[in-house]
């Protein structure tokens, strides 16, 4: 995980209907953390939400690019992005971090849905690059808000690159079970997009294509009912939550988050989602024992119990130290 910096816009460019790219420049130009495809930051809008946005531009350009799709019914930050007049601003960034990485493989099937793109076009730059077959499946509402798709294009043209684009006012919805069914064998599949989607890629995985590489990158929370969504905080017992960097201790009450808890005394702890599926809260474990209910750590990651996101995880011990 890397740290915190501050970072100059400079430039917001509109990439399609509904979505603008930003550029971010490091202070006086100085280089910012290495990424990798997959990667995503941690951005600090004026307002003070905090918002993850994946790396879409070039690992080796000075700069990071990140696009932002206008979400109507979204949580603000979207909206704040699109009204703000931002070009020259500074804003602070947390990351790059990277749950979502390009795993070698053979081959590659990418999946988008609206502007689930963007981890995926720096994969697929670099897909092109090594000269391993590919092939995108991208879908959006409308082909006018379909983004870089000069680009895909570009890339598509090589002899290992396919690109199939669909928009739902004409082609109807992304065939997913079929586009999973016809995955090549040896490919991996990646994924982006709304949960909805998510969700059916992974139904016709299990049913159609059980051996099949399928790596998500989810934008929301789960809906309800799919893949054990972050459960609430139930317990009836409070426990006792140790800040190692002080030595304080914080009661956490039946039914109340860690992350309230120990905010008061830990004001700049980052968070976002608040539902378990960001991992902007995710915080190091030294002591006692977490019950994990974010939607983030897999098995092996919650087994070692090093981490947790304390905007949802609990404790099933007396007491939990945390690296806070
Ligand atoms: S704030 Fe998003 S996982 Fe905790």
């Amino acid at each position: 995980m890397n740290g915190s910096h501050v970072v100059t816009v400079s430039q917001v460019r509109c990439e399609a209907e509904g979505t603008v790219s930003l550029r971010l420049r490091g202070h006086a130009g100085s280089p910012l953390p290495a990424w990798t495809p997959g990667a995503h930051i941690d951005v600090v809008l004026p307002s003070g939400l905090v918002r993850q946005y994946s790396l879409c531009g070039e690992p080796d350009d000075p700069e990071y690019m990140i696009a932002v799709l206008r979400e109507p019914d979204g949580r603000g930050g979207s909206a704040e992005i699109h009204d703000t007049a931002l070009v020259g601003r500074q804003v602070r960034i947390h990351g790059p971090h990277n749950r979502f990485e390009l795993e070698p493989a053979p081959a590659y099937v990418f999946l988008a849905g609206g502007i689930g793109i963007t981890p995926l076009l720096p994969m697929i730059r670099d897909t092109a690059t090594q000269g391993l077959p590919w092939e995108l499946h991208y879908g959006g509402r409308r082909r006018d808000t379909l983004a870089f798709t000069a680009e895909l294009r570009a890339l598509a043209n090589r002899p290992d690159g396919g690109l199939t684009l669909y928009s739902d006012d004409i082609d109807g919805p992304l065939p997913l079970p079929a586009i999973v069914e016809r995955a090549p064998d040896h490919a991996a599949l990646f994924a982006c997009g709304p949960a909805g989607m998510l969700a059916a890629v992974r139904d016709a995985a299990e049913r159609h294509r059980p051996g099949l590489q399928v790596r998500f990158e989810r934008f929301s929370a789960e809906p309800s009912g799919i893949d054990d969504p972050a459960e609430p905080a139930t317990e009836d017992m409070s426990f006792e939550v140790e800040l190692s960097q002080t030595g304080e201790k914080v009661t956490v009450l039946p039914g109340q988050s860690i992350l309230d808890a120990v905010r008061p005394l830990r004001p700049q702890i980052l968070s976002s989602c608040e539902e378990g599926f960001c991992g902007t809260c995710e915080t190091k474990v030294l002591g006692g024992t977490p019950i994990h209910r974010d939607t983030i750590l897999n098995e092996k990651e919650r087994a070692r119990n090093t981490s947790m996101m304390i905007c949802v995880g609990g404790c099933a011990s007396a007491r939990l130290v945390l690296d806070l």
